[in-house]
């Protein structure tokens, strides 16, 4: 008895997933396995594709122990009603060679469309961003949606950061448990921001057992992470993409005031105004709870800078292309 009333008194937690392609659906997996949500709905355009994938992923209930219950729908939003998180995976993936900008025009379109009919169902909703360009696409959902900015949050630094922890411990030959590291700027493979200055292995900073050298190899290798793993694949990654999304959903729906580097809209931090770029923010139940500011030194300002003009350069196509 007493189970059952703790039981029932576990907040419900809907999350939409759209887009059930390889990002989406490994989203929807991690989300389901770790437990925290009590309903995902998967979205896909593609007849009947949603909803092979959410039977598939149900008859590994047993297996892999979760009661999350995921449903499949071929484009009908209504089925998304009352979703608490969003995720936008929609659009597509990039080929080997290119960029994530060069998205843009099959993108924007998609993002806009998906963002509105969310909303229209989900007026409380909190929207993660996926699609690329994402700190663009980030931008873009925010224009169309006027939803308040703590409630749009683009993905990018949790999966670069991730990627960078990956390549410290390949550097420093541990695991990545020891390591502490993250990337701010834009999700792009000139824009990113590895920060070498301040990581650390349990506290330690790594250029106590790394050359400069080598922490700048960690550098590149972080800031190429998805067109290296593009080129390998034929197309984008999707297991460190969907289980850094996973980790989002879950700080918000557990508000866990955790801290991730995310794309957010500034107004004035850092020094940037009217433009989405990752910097470290804590989640919690409201979406972003807060910007930290950290200090920088001239050279990571330039570079965050730098990464600051690129995004704007690719905002503006947004207005030539006359989305909002
Ligand atoms: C990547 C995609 C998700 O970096 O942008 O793998």
């Amino acid at each position: 008895m007493k189970y059952f009333s703790k039981f029932e008194k576990k907040k419900k937690m809907k999350i939409t997933v759209v887009g059930a392609g390889a990002v989406g659906a490994s989203c929807a997996e991690y989300i389901a396995i770790k437990n925290f949500a009590s309903e995902v709905v998967l979205l896909d355009i593609k007849e009947n594709y949603a909803e092979g994938k959410a039977m598939d992923l149900m008859q590994t209930a047993s297996l892999n122990n979760f009661d999350t219950r995921v449903i499949g729908s071929t484009n009908d939003y209504s089925k998304t009603k009352d979703s608490n998180i969003a995720v936008i995976t929609s659009g597509i993936p990039r080929k080997p060679g290119m960029s994530r900008e060069e998205l843009i025009g099959i993108n924007a379109g998609i993002v806009k469309e998906v963002s509105q009919n969310l909303i229209k169902y989900s007026p409380e909703v909190i929207i993660i961003i996926v699609s690329n360009p994402m700190d663009t696409m980030t931008y873009l959902t925010h224009k169309i949606t006027n939803l308040p900015k703590n409630r749009i949050i683009g993905m990018g630094g949790a999966l670069d950061s991730a990627r960078f922890k990956y390549r410290l411990s390949e550097a420093l030959d541990c695991p990545s448990s020891d390591v502490s590291g993250m990337v701010i700027g834009g999700h792009s493979d000139k824009g990113m921001v590895p920060l070498t200055r301040l990581a650390t292995r349990n506290s330690i900073n790594v250029s106590k057992f790394l050359s400069n050298e080598r922490l700048d190899k960690v550098k590149n290798d972080t800031k190429v992470g998805g067109a290296t793993l593009t080129a390998m694949l034929g197309t984008s990654a999707w297991y460190a993409p969907g289980a850094a999304v996973s980790s989002l959903v879950q700080a918000i729906s557990c508000d866990q005031k955790k801290m991730f580097p995310c794309s957010v809209i500034l107004d004035g931090e850092y020094g940037f105004q009217d433009v989405a770029i990752g910097v470290p923010v804590i989640l919690g139940k409201n979406g972003i709870e807060r910007i930290i500011e950290i200090e920088l030194n001239e050279q990571e300002k330039d570079q965050l800078s730098s990464s600051v003009d690129a995004v704007k350069k690719t905002n503006k196509m947004l207005s030539e292309m006359s989305l909002f």
